[in-house]
């Protein structure tokens, strides 16, 4: 889409500012799928909040077209029609920080309206069915969690190094993950793992995703269940937490 002249002078005044694409992204274009995983343990650390018994493995955060949001307001979330994959949702794509079940589909809700109604401009997406259906299909064949425990990479209380972490995911993938931490907080020495990022085309094939050092656009998405996660971002080259789960007695 051109961009009328003033419009565009104006555009160059406000691109410094970043997020302009955004601004002008009224109809809501866009190029790239990104496939969001989450360290159940670092969200919880994240996010002072009742998570209680976290899955101890990788879950789905969701699936977000690059560039836009809300792309429907008048495509409202309806979890009856996503009834079949209910089992596959509260194990694969759980609200981790509430244990209560009722939570997870707030959470659903908003990866719809938010990311959904955008991502359903893909006829592989375009209703609630597919757009979480082809979300879990993805997760399973990705295998994201069982291809980190078979590179050995496996949550320690031992650091791993964020470009072996990288270089093995390339080499199972054949495309560049974003790895995203959360920053050590005071007192602590490293960054926690805490969210891996594979990228698709509009045909759902893996493509890279940016390089570190771009701006991260979902760094101020709002984590599950609508609360803002303002921590993530992407890790520094160096040392990294994989957090243990935490013993429980059940
Ligand atoms: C996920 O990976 C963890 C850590 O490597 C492992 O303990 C767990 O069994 C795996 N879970 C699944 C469902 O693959
Ligand atoms: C928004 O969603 C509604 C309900 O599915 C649909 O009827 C309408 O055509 C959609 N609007 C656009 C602009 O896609
Ligand atoms: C969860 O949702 C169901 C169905 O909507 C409702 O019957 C139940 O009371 C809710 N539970 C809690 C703990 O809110």
């Amino acid at each position: 889409m051109r961009l009328p002249a003033g419009l565009g002078v104006l555009c160059l005044a406000l691109c410094c500012l970043g997020g302009a694409r955004e601004l002008w992204s009224g109809d809501h274009e866009w190029k790239k799928l990104i496939m969001v995983h989450h360290w159940p343990m670092t969200v919880c650390n994240e996010v002072a909040n009742n998570c209680e018994h976290p899955p101890d493995y990788w879950t789905i955060h969701g699936l977000w077209p690059d560039k836009s949001g809300e792309c429907n307001r008048s495509w409202p979330f309806n979890p009856d029609e996503i009834k079949g994959l209910l089992p596959d949702m509260r194990l694969y794509w759980p609200d981790v920080l509430h244990s209560s079940p009722n939570h997870s589909v707030h959470f659903w809700r908003h990866e719809w309206e938010k990311h959904g109604t955008c991502a359903a401009q893909l006829d592989a997406l375009n209703s609630q069915r597919k757009y979480f259906g082809k979300t879990l299909d993805l997760y399973k064949e990705l295998a994201l969690n069982s291809t980190l425990q078979k590179l050995g990479i496996k949550p320690s209380i031992s650091y791993y190094q964020i470009s072996d972490i990288k270089h093995a995911l390339v080499g199972v993938y054949g495309v560049v993950p974003k790895v995203q931490c959360l920053p050590p907080k005071s007192g602590e020495k490293v960054q926690t793992l805490g969210q891996i990022e594979l990228c698709l085309t509009r045909d759902l094939q893996l493509q890279d995703c940016p390089e570190p050092g771009e701006p991260a656009p979902q760094r101020r998405e709002a984590g599950p269940g609508g609360t803002p996660i303002l921590g993530l971002e992407i890790c520094e080259d160096g040392p990294v937490f994989y957090p243990p789960p935490k013993e429980t007695n059940h």
